[in-house]
């Protein structure tokens, strides 16, 4: 069969084209996310040996988890071709149209930050994703009418950070659903040294530790961390990442042994010092920080909590001992 390709077409696909050559083709090449993977697995066999295409699947979860990465596997393994778009890019229902009349049967059609589609744009996706049709207005006024363009069989693929904002009847019409999660450090550990054996890069175990425990449970990261860590090993010592020359660079790049970085220590240090170590409203701590509450819900809070650093309480946020400990402080607790 003809060698698949991955088509982007904005901005932000280009930026993530320079992950291309880290990303795995394969479920079996691709590390962690174990339920998700194994799930698509039984999925994506039972739709080809039923000769259909796969069940629509929106993919959700803070960013740098690897959504893209899964989609190009997706689609690599049901053998067909991948189109990138993204939310905020289709901005008529003409141009969401024209999209899908390229598609070809079986084809994937990947739209991240789906939440940022308008309403108008979604209400040509319904009929689309359900009975693989669209209607469209021709003429205007009273001779006006519409008529029912069939699509090919396609698959969508939705990703977002901010499930929460999807509309419940856009939510429901995809089947099967699923939450990215942060890797554990043993999941990185292992990217980190596939990356090094693509990029040429010496890393030691320790190393690959260091790196992977500072890596905020994010893949994408983990990948950049690596990069510029090997900057300094080359410039600094003599090339091979070792787990000091990963503290040492790591330290001056501003991570902490926690994977913190400025963003996440400006929020629970604003909560310690600006307000007692909280409870403090969602709006406030925004109000403080200048920034944004559905950012700060899924992309900053998510690993934060996890990692017990926070606490969302009915009263507010709270910045937890384990926080207070982590800044060398005595909590007010
Ligand atoms: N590179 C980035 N994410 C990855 C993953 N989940 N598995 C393998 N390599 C990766």
């Amino acid at each position: 069969m003809e060698k698949k390709r991955i088509i982007t077409t904005s901005a932000v696909e280009q930026e993530q084209k320079s992950e291309t050559s880290l990303r795995p083709h394969s479920l079996d090449e691709y590390i962690g996310q174990t339920a998700a993977k194994e799930n698509l697995r039984v999925y994506m066999e039972a739709a080809k040996s039923r000769g259909e295409s796969l069940d629509h699947v929106l993919l959700y979860g803070p960013p740098g988890l690897g959504k893209t990465t899964l989609s190009g596997i997706i689609a690599e393994e049901m053998g067909v071709n991948m189109k990138v778009t993204s939310g905020p890019s289709i901005e008529k229902p003409g141009e969401i149209a024209a999209i899908l009349n390229g598609l070809s049967e079986g084809d994937v059609l990947f739209i991240d930050e789906i939440h940022r589609l308008s309403r108008q744009v979604e209400e040509v996706l319904y009929p689309a994703m359900e009975d693989f049709a669209i209607d469209i207005m021709i003429g205007k006024g009273p001779t006006a009418r519409s008529i029912r363009l069939d699509l090919p069989h396609f698959t969508l693929i939705g990703a977002t950070t901010r499930a929460g904002l999807l509309t419940a009847p856009l939510r429901d019409r995809f089947g099967v659903i699923h939450r990215m999660e942060y890797y554990t450090i043993e999941e990185l550990e292992a990217i980190i040294m596939r990356s090094s054996r693509i990029l040429g890069i010496k890393t030691s175990k320790g190393g690959a530790e260091e790196l992977a425990r500072r890596s905020r449970g994010t893949p994408r990261i983990a990948n950049r961390l690596l990069k510029r860590v090997r900057d300094f090993a080359q410039v600094r010592f003599d090339g091979e990442i070792t787990d000091e020359v990963a503290r040492e660079a790591l330290d001056l790049l501003a991570v902490d042994r926690l994977g913190l970085d400025p963003g996440d220590r400006r929020i629970l240090l604003t909560i310690i010092e600006k307000f007692d170590g909280g409870p403090v409203g969602l709006d406030t701590l925004c109000a403080a920080l200048g920034e944004d509450a559905g950012t700060m819900e899924e992309v900053y809070e998510p690993y934060l909590i996890q990692n017990g650093l926070l606490d969302r309480t009915p009263r507010g946020r709270v910045a937890t001992v384990r926080a207070y400990e982590h800044f060398g402080r005595v909590g007010s607790l």
